[in-house]
């Protein structure tokens, strides 16, 4: 038997619902993107002819992927790119209500350049709290970047959904399509990983590139920063 609307609304009235334990993406797009990654495309090849090899970690350097060193940060030339990365950060810390006393740090951002083929594996990003993408150069059929729940529990017994009602909030993996001068920020600890890059072009406008950050916490009072770790804060890219 049909239940009428009125019904289905008394039910609605008695039904309580929470969410807990999100995970929040963030996402922002740069104003004026366009003259800011004319200008890191250029930094950026300079910086991979000087130091070809780079380093590795998810990328695929088999497949001709290269990963910068993690110093990015501190190369004033990519200034005005970690100076929007600090505000952007900065506004989330403040939305989230972390405690005032400790400010966002940064201590390692570096480039990644995927040719045609290349790919990023699963991975997370170790002793952070916030990791971070921002595209300069992404060409159709570059590859998704996808997150996976987190909460492996869940996918033992994963329920049958009624397509046409199905909500964001049951997706067991997320994709999101890379776009220039598009900035997303995830946990650290958030397994994700780079589709292959199918792009049709040749040569660097083939490329996909990307900038890709780890941020944490630090104590605004504390002087010291760690010997190991190539920290700053917000105030460091003042001049
Ligand atoms: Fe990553």
């Amino acid at each position: 038997m049909q239940r009428s609307s009125n019904e289905e609304s008394a039910q609605a009235k008695r039904m309580n619902k929470d969410l807990f334990f999100p995970t929040p993406i963030y996402f922002t797009d740069i104003q004026g993107f366009e003259a800011l990654n004319r200008s890191m495309k250029k930094h950026i090849y300079d910086w991979r002819a000087a130091d070809p090899y780079g380093t590795m970690r998810s990328n695929m350097a088999q497949l001709g992927a290269w990963h910068s060193p993690t110093d990015m940060h501190v190369r004033a030339e990519y200034n005005p790119l970690t100076a929007e990365i600090f505000e952007f950060v900065h506004g989330i810390y403040n939305e989230l209500g972390y405690d005032n006393d400790f400010e966002p740090v940064c201590d390692s951002m570096w480039v990644n350049i995927n040719p045609r083929y290349a790919y990023n594996r699963e991975h997370t990003h170790p002793h952070a709290l916030w990791s971070g993408v921002y595209y300069v150069q992404t060409p159709e059929n570059c590859g998704l970047l996808y997150f996976l729940d987190p909460r492996a529990q869940a996918q033992a017994l994963p329920p049958y959904y009624d397509a046409q009602r199905r909500r964001a909030e049951s997706w067991h993996e997320v994709h999101y399509q890379p776009q220039e001068g598009r900035m997303i920020v995830f946990p650290a600890w958030l397994t994700h990983a780079v589709q292959p890059n199918l792009s049709a072009l040749e040569g660097p406008e083939g490329d996909r590139i990307s900038v890709s950050f780890n941020f944490y916490q630090r104590r605004r009072e504390e002087h010291s920063r760690s010997s190991y770790r190539r920290e700053i804060v917000r105030a460091d890219l003042d001049p």
